[in-house]
């Protein structure tokens, strides 16, 4: 039976009961509005683990002042019906002041990963993720941890953060979910308008023509963001935020498609800022994720 826990010491005293019987746990950090991207983490994390926590909480910390944090979609009904059938154990869903008691001031602040993409127009973002996250990692003490590959610079700075504060917790990224137009899938596809929604899926084939750009032996980064830029444009309704490649270990932009890149893009859809992105690993060219 899945159990649904607000607070902080219920948690701890669930977690030290299986730790007790030997029992390995995943953790699935998640802000609700689960869709099949969160549910493939959720399996992933039920796999390799004996226990699964799937933790939904809306951080507000990560929402800088003109974003959506208000009309963030919510509904835990739903989300515990897809956890509980997922095969989750627990879901953790605090309040905002379980989190952040009164005079809450401790922060998890990186420097450089952030300086780019998402971190340039949500400058506080990474910081409450950083902070949100060693909070969870603390309160539920995982084996394992479970990030999308969508979020792809969020999922470079937790790994770089476990690894400069040696967090004993392996993170476990997954590939990004689709629809079947190829719509990466997302809780803020609910903001798209039908029109909107139709034109989201030139994200999904900038994807595909930079993927195959590069696959072909283009060497030219310019030459690659270039291309998906202007196809992206194309598209009345997209207001590009950013199409960039960067080294992926690093976050810093690139000339050359060499080593480990990112390719990722932040594109407006009337109220919906949308992300996509792939990865390539160079160093191994048969590697295409
Ligand atoms: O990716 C998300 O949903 C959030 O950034 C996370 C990791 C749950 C932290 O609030």
């Amino acid at each position: 039976m899945m159990v649904i826990l607000k607070t902080i010491d219920e948690v701890r005293k669930q977690v030290k009961a299986w730790k007790k019987e030997g029992l390995s746990v995943g953790l699935v950090p998640t802000m609700g509005y689960l869709h099949e991207g969160h549910q493939s983490l959720i399996q992933k994390s039920v796999e390799q683990n004996d226990r699964t926590v799937v933790s939904v909480f809306v951080n507000p910390m990560q929402f800088g002042p003109n974003e959506d944090l208000e009309s963030y979609p919510r509904d835990l009904d739903a989300d515990a019906k897809l956890c509980e059938a997922t095969g989750a154990d627990m879901i953790f869903n605090p309040e905002p002041s379980e989190m952040y008691a009164e005079g809450f001031c401790s922060y998890v602040n990186m420097t450089g990963l952030p300086d780019a993409l998402c971190g340039l127009t949500r400058p506080v973002h990474f910081k409450g993720v950083c902070t949100v996250v060693s909070k969870l990692f603390h309160i539920v003490t995982p084996d394992r941890a479970y990030f999308g590959q969508k979020d792809a610079q969020q999922l470079a700075i937790i790994m770089r953060m476990v690894m400069d504060l040696n967090m004993d917790i392996e993170i476990v990224g997954c590939p990004i979910i689709r629809e079947e137009d190829g719509l990466a899938k997302s809780s803020r596809n609910i903001y798209l308008t039908p029109e909107e929604r139709k034109a989201a899926v030139v994200l999904s084939k900038a994807v595909k023509l930079g993927q195959k750009l590069v696959a072909d032996g283009e060497k030219d980064a310019k030459t690659v963001v270039d291309k998906m830029k202007a196809l992206i444009s194309a598209e009345p309704l997209a207001d590009i935020d950013y199409v960039e490649m960067v080294n992926m270990d690093t976050m810093k932009a690139i000339d050359r498609v060499e080593g480990h890149i990112l390719c990722a893009m932040a594109v407006r859809f009337g109220k919906a800022r949308l992300i996509d992105n792939f990865i390539i690993d160079c160093r191994n060219v048969d590697k295409n994720e």
